[in-house]
């Protein structure tokens, strides 16, 4: 997985796409990157990520890539970043589905994401991804 082959599929493939870069003066510290998609996005031959029935709506919200640089962990930066990706993802009406895809042994984001109110759905590609999941 690179720029090339997740970053730049994922922003063609989407309707909205949202990415907050965060800065400590001119040095990139952070940032996360969340979109609307259709939901047939996420049924492709690298892996179907959810049970397409179960979302009634045609396009679903995703918080796809977060990433803060270590030493900057822990300050609160995560949640402010976390908080703005839901608020954009909130404001298209016509979206119920929200989903988080963590690989499997990051416990610590994925317990940040339990506690920001994503539920555990299911596992996918033999239990590599963890998919989470949280409704409108
Ligand atoms: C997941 C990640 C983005 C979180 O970023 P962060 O800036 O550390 O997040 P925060 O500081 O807001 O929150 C982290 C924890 O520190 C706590 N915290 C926040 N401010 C704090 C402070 N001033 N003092 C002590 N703890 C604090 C928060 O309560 C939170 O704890 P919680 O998980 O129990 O709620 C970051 O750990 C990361 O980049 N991880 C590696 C990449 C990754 O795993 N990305 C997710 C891929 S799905």
């Amino acid at each position: 997985m690179n720029f090339d082959t997740r970053m730049v599929p994922s922003v063609k493939s989407a309707l909205h796409n949202f990415i907050v870069v965060v800065k400590d003066e001119d040095k990139i510290i952070g940032y996360v990157y969340s979109n609307i998609s259709p939901k047939e996005a996420y049924s492709n031959a690298f892996a179907t990520f959810f049970d397409l029935s179960s979302v009634n709506r045609e396009n679903v919200g995703c918080l796809s890539q977060f990433y803060i640089k270590e030493e900057y962990r822990q300050y609160g930066v995560g949640s402010k970043l976390f908080h703005m990706s839901m608020e954009w993802l909130q404001q298209f009406d016509e979206v119920d589905d929200y989903f988080i895809y963590v690989s499997n042994g990051n416990n610590d984001a994925l317990e940040f994401y339990k506690r920001k109110g994503f539920s555990v759905s299911h596992e996918i590609l033999d239990g590599f991804i963890t998919v989470l999941r949280k409704s409108r």
